[in-house]
C-alpha cells in the first residue's frame, strides 16, 4: 500500500527586513524535503498578498478561508505548514493564530509562545524567572522622552540598541558614546514601536539548537559565532567570510553541557515546539541569555543546518522530522 504524499505549504517572505532571508530559507526547505513523502508548495506571504508562484511570471492566490490553493481547477488543501517565515507574521504568532483557527498544524511554536519570544523584553522577564543571567536593559517607546546621560550612567558604555521585536540584526546598533545613542534609537524605531537598550555583554557568542521530537529532547552541537565585524550584524550574518561559525564550539565539556542543559530547560519553560535556536553570550563568569529564535534561519549560511550536519542528520531527515512531529 502506498501512503499519499502530504501536501506541505512552506510559508516564507513576510513583512520585515528579513523577507529575502526567509525566501532563501523557504527555498532550502523546499529543495531538501523528501519528495517521496511530501509535496512542497512554497507560499509567499507579503501583507495581504498570499500566493504560490507556479512559474517566474505567474502567481496563484491562496484562498484565506481555508488556506487552500486552486491550480487549474484542482483544489489543494494542506496537511501541514512548514514555517520558514522569519519576522512578522510568521515568527510573532499572528499567522499561527490564524492556522490554529482553521485547524492546520504547523512546525513552529504556538502563537502565544511566538508572540512572547518575539518580544525581547517580555521574553527576558520569563527567562529571568528561571534565574538565567541577562543584560541589564531599558525599554523605550517611540516618542518617549529620555536622558542619554541617565541611560549611559545606568547601563554603562558600550550599549546595544535594538528594535524590541525584530530579527537578523536589522535596526541593531552598538553604541560606543553617549552621542551615538539618539541616532541608534531612531534606527531601531524605524523597525518597531519599542526599542530595547542593553548593557554590552563582553564574551563569546554561542548558538544552541533544541528540538523536541515526539517527546524526546534533542540538543544539537553548539556553535560559536565569531563575527569579523564589530558584532554579529546583518552583513556578518549573511556575507560569506564575514563570520566564522565553529560547530561544535571549542569550549570545556562542563561548559558545553551547562549551555545545552540551560537551552533545554528554557525550551521547556517557555513551551517551545519544533526546532528553536537559543543564543547566549559566554563570559568568564556566566552564560547570558541573548535571545531565542523560534523560526531560525534555514538558508545555506544558517546555523541550525550546520549543527544538524555535525550531528549527522541530513537536512531531508531534519525537515521531515519537523513535519512528522506535528502530524
Ligand atoms: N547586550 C549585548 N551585548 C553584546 N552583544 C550584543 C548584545 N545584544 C546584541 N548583541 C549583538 O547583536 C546581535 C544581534 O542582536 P540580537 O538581540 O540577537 O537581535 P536579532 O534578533 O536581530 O538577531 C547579536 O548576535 C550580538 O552579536
Ligand atoms: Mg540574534
Amino acid at each position: 500500500m502506498t501512503t499519499k504524499r502530504k501536501n506541505v505549504a512552506i510559508v516564507c517572505g513576510g513583512d520585515s527586513g528579513e523577507y529575502e532571508i526567509s525566501v532563501q530559507s523557504g527555498n532550502v526547505v523546499s529543495k531538501f524535503l523528501d519528495k517521496e513523502k511530501f509535496q512542497p508548495f512554497l507560499i509567499y506571504i507579503k501583507g495581504k498578498d498570499w500566493f504560490f508562484k507556479p512559474s517566474e511570471d505567474s502567481t496563484i492566490n491562496i484562498d484565506k478561508n481555508d488556506f487552500s490553493l486552486t491550480i487549474d481547477g484542482e483544489k489543494t488543501v494542506f496537511d501541514v505548514v512548514f514555517n520558514a517565515l522569519h519576522g512578522t507574521p510568521g515568527e510573532d504568532g499572528k499567522l499561527l493564530g490564524y492556522l490554529d483557527m482553521i485547524g492546520i498544524p504547523y512546525t513552529s511554536s504556538n502563537h502565544i509562545v511566538s508572540a512572547l519570544t518575539f518580544n525581547k523584553d517580555f521574553c527576558k522577564q520569563v527567562v529571568k524567572s528561571v534565574g538565567v543571567a541577562l543584560a541589564d536593559s531599558v525599554l523605550l517607546r517611540r516618542g518617549q522622552s529620555f536622558k542619554a546621560h541617565e541611560v549611559v550612567s545606568e547601563l554603562g558604555l558600550p550599549l546595544f540598541v535594538k528594535p524590541n521585536s525584530n530579527g537578523s540584526s536589522v535596526g541593531v546598533s552598538k553604541v560606543n558614546s553617549e552621542k551615538e545613542l539618539k541616532p541608534a534609537l531612531e534606527k531601531a524605531f524605524k523597525e518597531d514601536e519599542y526599542a530595547l537598550i542593553e548593557s554590552f555583554i563582553k564574551g563569546r557568542e554561542i548558538g544552541c539548537g533544541v528540538f523536541e521530537f515526539k517527546g524526546r529532547m534533542m540538543v544539537l552541537p553548539i556553535t560559536e559565532i565569531i563575527s569579523k565585524n564589530e558584532f554579529f550584524d546583518y552583513d556578518a550574518k549573511y556575507t560569506k567570510g564575514k563570520s566564522d561559525e565553529i560547530t561544535p564550539a571549542d569550549v570545556d565539556e562542563d561548559i558545553d553541557l551547562e549551555i545545552k542543559a540551560l537551552a533545554a530547560q528554557l525550551y521547556n519553560r517557555i513551551g517551545c515546539r519544533g526546532f528553536v535556536r537559543f543564543d547566549f553570550i559566554l563570559t568568564d563568569e556566566d552564560i547570558y541569555f541573548l535571545e531565542v529564535n523560534t523560526v531560525p534561519g534555514m538558508s545555506a549560511a544558517s546555523i541550525i543546518p550546520q549543527q544538524a550536519e555535525v550531528m549527522g542528520i541530513s537536512l531531508s531527515d531534519f525537515f521531515g522530522m519537523a513535519i512528522e512531529n506535528v502530524i
